[in-house]
Formats: structure tokens, sequence, C-alpha cells
């Protein structure tokens, strides 16, 4: 399979890097083929909304790093996101990656059928505090017609390192055996 991993923490020593190094340390063992993007590294607006996608040739008129990973997303036959919650929400380093899947809906491109994993990680210690990234991505998921293969949801980590106070990257490890 070939899996496209996107993530959206800015901490390259953080929480959700940790529990992301070990799914993906995982699924190439596995013999998966994974392609990875961190979008709080790369330049990736909001959705213009413009209508144009495709138009030009590229997934987005408007043309930033959000076209490099276009073509990752269309080839996968999974899509795993990554993120740590921010505001009870997606953080907004990958929040315009997400709304710009918009693209190959407006595009008509087929992308029904692929896989997708959510990796999520937050201080408190509740885990419906990550309702407000696992709902949204379940919908997603939902509207493109993937199937969600697992999720991996860590609540109470607040500092870099605290995932190895869990169970969190054994988990993200796990993950990869639903693909
Ligand atoms: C801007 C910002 C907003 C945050 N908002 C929340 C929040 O609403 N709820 C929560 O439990 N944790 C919140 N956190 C804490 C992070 O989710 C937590 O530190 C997480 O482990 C960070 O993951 P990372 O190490 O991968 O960056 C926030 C952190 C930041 C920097």
């Amino acid at each position: 399979m070939k899996i496209t991993v996107i993530t959206g923490s800015p901490r390259k020593n953080g929480n959700t890097f940790a529990m992301t190094d070990a799914f993906i340390e995982a699924a190439k063992a596995k013999g998966h083929e994974v392609v990875r993007y961190d979008a709080a590294m790369m330049k990736i607006g909001g959705c213009h909304a413009c209508m144009t996608c495709f138009k030009t040739g590229k997934a987005c008129s408007f043309d930033d790093d959000f076209n490099r990973i276009a073509p990752d997303i269309l080839d996968a036959d999974a899509v795993v996101f990554a993120m740590p919650v921010y505001w009870y929400s997606i953080p907004a380093q990958i929040k315009g990656v997400i709304d710009r899947l918009f693209s190959f809906v407006v595009g008509g491109k087929d992308i029904a059928g692929k896989k997708m994993g959510l990796i999520c990680c937050c201080e408190e210690d509740d885990t419906t505090v990550m309702d407000g990234v696992k709902i949204p991505m379940e919908r997603t998921a939902a509207l493109l017609k993937w199937d969600i293969a697992g999720e991996v949801l860590v609540p109470g980590v607040f500092e870099e390192g605290d995932i190895n106070k869990t169970d969190g990257c054994a988990m993200a490890a796990a993950l990869a055996d639903k693909f």
C-alpha cells in the first residue's frame, strides 16, 4: 500500500511526531510505501473558494505547498492525519490541507475507497477534548467515501516527551497493522 502521512504539529520533538515516527516505522516494516508531509513546516494557506480546482493543471490555482501534497493524496491507498488538539479543534497548521481536500471534490477526482487513519493527542485528561478533531475527520472520511482504518487518540500529554509515559507510540505502531 502507498500511505501518505500528513502531520500538523510544529514540534519536531513533540508527541505527534513521536507517534507518527512509530507508525511510519511499523508501516515500512510491513512493506508499505510511506510518504510524509509535515504541514507545519510547509507554506499552506486556506481555501480561496475560487472553484477553479484542477483547471490550471494543478490541484489548487493558488500555488503553494498544498500542490506538492495533492498528487500524493490522489495516488495514495491510505492517508493518515496526525495532529495535536489546538483549542479543542484542528490546528491551523494542517487545516489548510484539510480544507483544500475540497479541490478533489470540485475537480471531480474519484478518490473514494481510500483508507484513513487518525493520530491525535491533547493535554487534558478527557478523551472527548479530541472530539473537535475526531468528529470532523470522521465526517470528512464519510464524505470522501474513505474507510477509517483506525484512530489513536491520546489524552494527558502536554510537554514534549510526555507521550513516552503513555502507550501512544505502541498504539500508533499497532495502527500500521490495520492497513
Ligand atoms: C496553541 C495550543 C492550543 C492548545 N489547545 C489545547 C486544547 O484545547 N486542549 C488540550 O487538551 N490541549 C491543548 N493544547 C496542548 C497540546 O494539544 C499538547 O501539548 C500536545 O501534546 C501537543 O502535541 P505535540 O507535542 O505533538 O505538538 C494546546 C497547545 C497549543 C500550543
